[in-house]
């Protein structure tokens, strides 16, 4: 049984606001896409599929994937305007049984957490790690007021999302033939329970394992990793 992870470092980073894009910016000497590179190629995964900009992929293969020995990495593809759009262009190279969609943003994902993932992808097709919200959460209506929602009955998604190819394959194309721009599709599992009869199965995800989004994330991801390598 093949596992193949797709890795999107292809985003422009616009919440980031820095000259460099997110992925890019170096901790500790080394790009943060290095960090979840890293993570896939110590976990069981067998091959892991780059999808970044056009014109940063001579910088992938030769600065990241060929400094650092990635040799798991079969692939180095063009990402697309929207992250679905990526995800997609590195699914077309993916030639396996399942897969798991991670965000290079997310550095600090754990080999465990991987690992796991495979596992329970195995079982059920479909896998999403999720973590509980801590504050409290309201629907905003306007500047005042809205309703405030019962906490424990929310979850914070994160990656990888993982699923059998086929069935993510078949949901892509499905969305393609659709007015897919304005449906909102902000992950993978969305276009899965859109588009097929499978329900995502939630797992324990991590709170270490945040999306670099915004210009203070990188202090967090600094301590995380600093945290890790000591
Ligand atoms: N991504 C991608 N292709 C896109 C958009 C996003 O590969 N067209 C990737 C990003 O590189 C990132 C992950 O998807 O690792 C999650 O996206 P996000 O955090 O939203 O990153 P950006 O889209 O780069 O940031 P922003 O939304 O602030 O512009
Ligand atoms: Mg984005």
């Amino acid at each position: 049984m093949k596992s193949i992870a797709i890795i999107l470092a292809a985003g422009s980073g616009k919440r980031f606001n820095a000259e460099k894009k997110k992925q890019f910016v170096e901790l500790f000497d080394k790009p943060l896409l290095y960090y979840s590179l890293k993570a896939f190629s110590e976990s069981k995964a067998d091959e892991i599929i780059v999808v970044t900009s056009k014109d940063d992929i001579d910088f992938v293969r030769e600065d990241i994937v060929k400094k650092y020995g990635f040799s798991k990495v079969i692939s180095i593809v063009a990402g697309g305007a929207e992250r679905y759009d990526s995800v997609y262009n590195g699914l077309e190279k993916a030639k396996g049984d399942i897969c798991m969609i991670h965000d290079s943003a997310r550095a600090m994902i754990s080999v465990e957490i991987i690992n796991r993932c495979i596992e329970e992808t195995f079982k059920y097709g479909a896998v999403v790690p999720v973590v509980a919200p801590k504050d409290t959460i309201r629907v905003r209506d306007g500047g005042f007021g809205g309703e405030t929602i019962d906490r424990n009955t929310l979850c914070i998604i994160q990656t990888p999302q993982c699923f059998n190819v086929a069935l993510i394959k078949s949901a892509f194309e499905k969305l393609y033939k659709t007015d897919y721009k304005n449906l909102g599709i902000t992950d993978d599992a969305m276009v899965v329970e859109k588009f097929t009869d499978t329900k995502v199965r939630l797992i324990e995800g991590d709170y270490k394992n945040i999306k670099v989004t915004t210009p203070e994330d990188i202090v967090i991801a600094k301590a995380f990793l600093d945290a890790e390598n000591c």
